[in-house]
C-alpha cells in the first residue's frame, strides 16, 4: 500500500475538508488520499468542496434507517482504509466502529477533557466555554471510539479566548489557528501509521 485511502464524513460547510484538500494539493498528505465525501445531508456546502476538490462524494442522511450500514457499505467499495471526522455530528456506534476495523479519527473544538461530549457540537462548545469564563480553548484531534470524544488524543493546539469574544468569532479563530492546521496534521500521522502497518 502506497497511500491509505481516506473517507471524510461531513456534516455541514466542510471547512475543515476544505483545509485537507488544501493540504493534500499542498503535497503535506503524502500518505493519504482522499477517496470519499460523505455527507450525512443533502444540500451542505461540502458535497461542492469535494466536487471542486475531484473527490466523489455520497450522500447518506442520518435520519434514514439503515445509515450506519450504508456508510459502511459506501465505505467497503471504495476500499477505504481509514475515516476523518471533519465537522460530521452524529455519533457513530460501537458496531460501527468494530466493524470498520481501520482508524477513525474527529476533530472537536476545544482542549478535550473540557467542552466535550454528548451535545456539545459546533457553536455550542464555544458558547459553553465563554459562558464558563475559561480564559484558554482550542482544537483536539483524537481517535473515536465508543466513548463520545474519549478516544486517545492525536494532536491539540490551544487559543486564546478575547475579551467581546461571541461564539461566532471565537469558532472563527479556533478554526484558523488551529482546527485547519491540526486536522491535516493529525490525517497524515495516522495515514502514514495505517501505511506503515500494511507493510510489515
Ligand atoms: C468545526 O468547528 C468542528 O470542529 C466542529 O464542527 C465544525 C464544523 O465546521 N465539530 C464538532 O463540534 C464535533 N463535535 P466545518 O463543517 O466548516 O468543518
Amino acid at each position: 500500500m502506497l497511500t491509505a485511502r481516506i473517507a471524510v464524513l461531513v456534516s455541514g460547510g466542510g471547512t475543515n475538508l476544505q483545509a485537507l484538500l488544501d493540504a493534500r494539493d499542498r503535497g503535506e498528505l503524502p500518505h493519504g488520499s482522499l477517496a470519499l465525501v460523505i455527507a450525512d445531508k443533502p444540500g451542505i456546502r461540502a458535497i461542492g468542496r469535494a466536487r471542486e476538490g475531484d473527490v466523489a462524494s455520497a450522500v447518506i442522511p442520518r435520519r434514514e434507517l439503515g445509515f450506519e450500514e450504508k456508510v459502511l457499505a459506501a465505505l467497503r467499495n471504495y476500499q477505504i482504509d481509514m475515516v476523518v471526522l471533519a465537522g460530521f455530528l452524529g455519533i457513530l456506534s460501537k458496531d460501527f466502529i468494530e466493524a470498520f476495523r481501520g482508524p477513525i479519527i474527529n476533530i472537536h473544538p476545544s482542549l478535550i477533557p473540557s467542552f466535550c461530549g454528548k451535545g456539545f457540537y459546533g457553536l455550542k462548545v464555544h458558547q459553553a466555554a465563554l459562558d464558563y469564563g475559561v480564559k484558554v480553548t482550542g482544537a483536539t484531534v483524537h481517535y473515536v471510539n465508543e466513548v463520545p470524544d474519549g478516544g486517545k488524543i492525536i494532536l491539540q493546539r490551544a487559543v486564546e479566548i478575547l475579551p467581546g469574544d461571541t461564539a461566532e468569532v471565537l469558532q472563527r479563530r479556533v478554526m484558523e489557528q488551529a482546527e485547519w492546521k491540526l486536522l491535516p496534521a493529525a490525517a497524515e500521522i495516522v495515514a502514514a501509521e495505517v501505511v506503515r502497518a500494511a507493510r510489515e
